[in-house]
């Protein structure tokens, strides 16, 4: 078995559509063999960030022992400026290690004054756009927390890839990752499992045989019965969840709407 490809938007190539969020990673104990597990299991997007304690130093350790390694590392920068960006950028390669970057974006641009600002002359993305001009960088993205600057970065035409929040817990997002698919944009799904605080309940559950549907699994479904979604990024800090999350995605058929249905009212209820 391996993990199904999903083409990376209109950019031309296709990616395991399991891909590993790094945020937290660098916060465990297994902290490098998550990230050897990841590789080994097959995935090959990692998401990190400048912003992101930790993180972008524990990838360029374990890549630096595997240079060989057919990765697609995406980073972050939560500067707004085009000068302070280009030192983000600079930053990352030395770094995860790398010459180029695959994908760079603009970190949680989620109010319409960050979109004012990444977006005006001498702004972040200017600076995005001289590093694929200098092949600092690959591809240009966006994340972001707001369904309004979604909106306005996909009709940009400015991005090839779009980050955003959608899970059982968040279905709202469905639109606009429909969407920003249809222009042509990547589609990244963050905390499709809807964030660590929920997933430490979920396992409480599961563990006292209480969990119902609202399982890691089925919430992994629910993100890729999705066809707009290209990389699904759970976090992870264990070797465990990678494997589990592998399974989740190699035994993967879509859920139907009633499942769907059923899922959100599971994910509502959590806390009742
Ligand atoms: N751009 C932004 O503004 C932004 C914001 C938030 C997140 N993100 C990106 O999205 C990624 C994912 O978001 P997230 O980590 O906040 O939320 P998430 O992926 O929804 O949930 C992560 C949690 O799920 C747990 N988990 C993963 N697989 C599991 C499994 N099979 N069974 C049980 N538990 C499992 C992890 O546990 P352990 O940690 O204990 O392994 C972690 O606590 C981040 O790493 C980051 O790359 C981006």
């Amino acid at each position: 078995m391996s993990i199904p490809t999903r083409p990376f938007g209109a950019a031309g190539f296709e990616l395991p559509v399991l891909g590993l969020g790094a945020m937290d990673t660098p916060h465990s104990p297994e902290a490098e063999a998550t990230v050897r597990a990841a590789l080994d299991a097959g995935i090959r997007f990692i998401d990190t960030a400048r912003d992101y304690e930790g993180s972008e130093y524990l990838l360029g350790s374990v890549l630096r022992e595997r240079p060989a390694a057919d990765v697609f590392l995406a980073s972050k920068t939560f500067r707004r400026t085009a000068a302070s960006a280009q030192y983000d950028i600079d930053r990352s390669r030395q770094v995860l290690g790398r010459e180029t970057v695959d994908l760079y974006q603009l970190h949680d641009v989620s109010t319409p004054e960050a979109w004012a600002q990444v977006m005006a002359p001498g702004g972040a993305l200017e600076g995005l756009r001289d590093a694929v001009d200098r092949g600092a960088i690959r591809h240009i993205g966006i994340s972001t927390h707001s369904l309004e600057v979604a909106r306005l970065a996909i009709d940009s035409g400015a991005f090839a890839a779009i980050m955003l929040e959608y899970s059982a817990f968040y279905p709202e997002s469905l639109p606009v990752l429909e969407h920003a698919a249809d222009r042509g944009l990547a589609v990244i799904v963050m905390r499709p499992l809807g964030g660590s605080g929920r997933t430490s309940t979920i396992r409480g559950r599961i563990a006292r045989g209480e969990a119902g549907p609202l399982t890691p699994a089925n919430l992994l479904r629910y993100v890729l019965t999705c066809p707009a979604v290209s990389v699904v990024i759970p976090g992870a800090r264990y070797p465990d969840r990678i494997r589990a999350n592998i399974e989740a995605v190699e035994a993967f058929v879509p859920m139907s709407p009633a499942e769907m249905r059923e899922l959100e009212q599971a994910a509502a209820a959590l806390y009742d």
